[in-house]
């Protein structure tokens, strides 16, 4: 069945494959609907792609030009025809994992892009060959536009680019929520959870735990229990007891309830 398209759709080809999306849909978007692979490193679902990383290389044609994009970023267009797996594309991707490699030789999300594409050679001599980091930027796109608390951040240039909080020193507004390492990609981020505190190691920062105010647990870190109050005050209550004591004060109130229902 032949789809059309409207004023917010546009339809476009990949691989020879007809679809049509959103206005404003990335072509990767749009490959993984059609279940077409295309491997993304800074890309995700809840921050978009950041064109980063480059592994998601596609050729495209436009306007009668072919050229190669990132497809994380690129949005589809009308009549754009789209081509994930040529030689130029092959080439190129194997071009990014060699640099990739040498980047972060450690990164097993990287190992594992280089065997599945043949690039097992890094394009130079990795200087730590423990290095996990791609600097793909997404713990500092989730700490600052996800978080909205800006603890980490790009710093230097070129080789010596890196992720880190400033100075690379002890942060005071990390609020160890752990959100950037759920969304690093390669594993790279070190968070060790200890009797007393949460120790985000690859932050150099240290934060104590809340206590549950019912029965003394300890259960988030103090600053995301602070910063969860100032978010939503009406779940203040809420946030300072822990999941158990919150189950069972469920249960309580639930049998509570019912005893009451009988009696009437
Ligand atoms: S620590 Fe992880 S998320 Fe942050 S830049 Fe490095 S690879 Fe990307
Ligand atoms: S996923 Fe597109 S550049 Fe990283």
């Amino acid at each position: 069945m032949s789809e059309e398209t409207t004023n917010s759709t546009v339809k476009l080809s990949i691989d020879g494959q007809e679809i049509t999306v959103e206005a404003g849909t990335t072509v990767l978007e749009a490959a993984r609907r059609i279940g077409i692979d295309i491997p993304a490193l800074c890309y995700h679902p809840v921050l978009g792609g950041a064109g980063a990383c480059r592994v998601c290389l596609v050729e495209v044609v436009a306007w009668g030009r072919r050229r190669m994009v990132t497809s994380c970023v690129y949005p589809a267009r009308e009549g754009l025809e789209v081509y994930t797996n040529t030689e130029k594309v092959l080439r190129s991707r194997r071009a990014v994992i060699a640099m990739l490699l040498a980047k972060a030789p450690a990164a097993k999300v990287v190992q594992e892009l280089a065997k599945k594409y043949g690039s097992t050679e890094p394009a130079y001599e990795p200087s730590d060959p423990e290095a996990r980091c791609i600097l793909c930027g997404q713990c500092v796109r989730t700490c600052n536009e996800l978080i909205k608390v800006g603890a980490v951040n790009f710093a230097h240039r070129g080789q010596e680019r890196k992720v880190g909080t400033p100075y690379n020193a002890t942060s005071d507004v990390c609020l160890a929520c752990g959100a950037c390492q759920n969304l690093c990609p390669t594993g790279n981020i070190r968070i060790r959870d200890k009797r007393d505190l949460r120790a985000m190691l690859t932050w150099h920062t240290d934060v104590p735990w809340n206590k549950c105010s019912k029965c003394g647990q300890s259960y988030l870190p103090a600053r995301l229990v602070e910063f969860l109050k100032q978010q939503c005050p009406v779940a203040a209550e809420l946030v300072t007891i822990c999941p158990r004591c919150r189950r069972e004060g469920t249960a309580e109130s639930f049998v509570q309830a019912s005893v009451l229902a009988d009696d009437e």
